[in-house]
């Protein structure tokens, strides 16, 4: 169920003036969330919407929608990186997407997602794969620490590792609070951010196959927007970020890689499928980096479609190397 603290959408006017919404257009929203972007974008003008999310608790909201803006409305309950499916042979106008857990997610503790909250240690966006407790109980050693190296940053990722291959042995770790001790005694507790906050970061990154989706969610854009199609994704840590930029750059027509997990590209590939009407990333105001903690971290990346064709799919190097869910549905089965 929608929880009564409400999702403030971020950045919601930089979204708005990215997006552009003329009369007769076709969007997707493929982060739906509370809905807030979509209610903008479907209060904007006489425009069609597809909105796309894969938490079923989404479902009381999407009523709502559809009841309010009957046949303009359309939801599709899925991956975004699933968006060509929802759009079939049609072409989109413009496409926004506001990664990460909404505030309903974090909320509930049923949901796993919070060191601050006891709940099971669940973390799955989607309510279906394996779980963050699966990830703890099966991964080795050396896919655990990678995944808090890569994914969460987090410097002391062996030592965290260490500490939850011991402590399984002794019981299983099925809750939060479990991990978030545990994290708390591997790491010591020093300044303000609690010591789980990587590991945490990691672990749903990990279980929600999160980069994955937006790198692939980033070719299915290319391949649905029309030309002249405009594309905002609004990220909120340098991992997604990074994978936004390096993308949009690439397919700009510049060359060089962001960063050690990608290496520059040696040719200048096809004619450019983008144009980046602004080179930096869009930050939060003022007024609502006050008024919001969480557009503190956002940066929102926008581009318009060109009439080139989509680039061949050659850009896996965009993401940093970890292991996989397939790695662990592997060692469950
Ligand atoms: C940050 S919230 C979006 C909030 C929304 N913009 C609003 O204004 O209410 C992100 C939402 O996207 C969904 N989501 C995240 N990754 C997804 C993916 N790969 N496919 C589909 N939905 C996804 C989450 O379940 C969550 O509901």
């Amino acid at each position: 169920m929608i929880a009564a603290q409400p999702h403030y959408p971020v950045m919601l006017p930089e979204v708005m003036a990215a997006l552009s919404p003329q009369a007769g257009e076709l969007f997707i929203d493929g982060t739906f969330g509370n809905g807030g972007y979509s209610k903008a974008i479907l209060e904007a003008d006489d425009v069609s919407l597809i909105a796309i999310d894969r938490d079923p608790n989404v479902a009381p909201r999407v009523s709502d929608y559809a009841a309010r803006y009957g046949s303009r409305f359309e939801f599709f309950a899925g991956a975004f990186s699933d968006m060509a499916e929802a759009v079939g042979d049609r072409k989109v106008d413009g496409i926004v997407l506001d990664i990460g857990v909404s505030s309903m997610q974090l909320d509930q503790a049923v949901r796993g997602f919070s060191f601050q909250k006891d709940g099971p240690l669940d973390m799955r966006m989607a309510q279906s794969g394996p779980s963050a407790a699966d990830a703890v109980a099966h991964l080795s050693h050396g896919d655990l620490a990678k995944i808090f190296q890569v994914y969460g940053e987090e410097r002391r990722a062996k030592r965290c590792a260490d500490f939850i291959v011991r402590a399984r042995e002794v019981e299983p770790i099925i809750t939060t609070a479990q991990l978030a001790d545990l994290m708390a005694q591997a790491l010591g507790k020093s300044g303000k951010i609690n010591p789980a906050t990587r590991v945490f970061q990691a672990l749903r990154i990990f279980v929600n196959d999160e980069l994955g989706e937006l790198y692939r969610a980033l070719l299915a854009a290319e391949a649905v927007l029309a030309p002249g199609g405009r594309l905002v994704v609004v990220a909120f840590h340098s991992l997604e970020d990074r994978i936004v930029k390096s993308y949009l750059r690439r397919r700009a027509g510049e060359t060089k890689g962001q960063s050690r997990y990608m290496p520059e590209v040696e040719d200048t590939g096809p004619a450019a499928s983008f144009t980046l009407p602004g080179r930096s990333a869009l930050t939060a105001s003022k007024a609502e980096l006050s008024a919001n903690v969480r557009s503190r971290s956002a940066k929102l990346r926008r581009a318009i479609r060109t009439d080139a064709a989509p680039w061949p799919v050659r850009d896996e190097s965009l993401l940093p190397r970890a292991p996989s869910l397939a790695s662990l549905a592997k060692v469950m089965s």
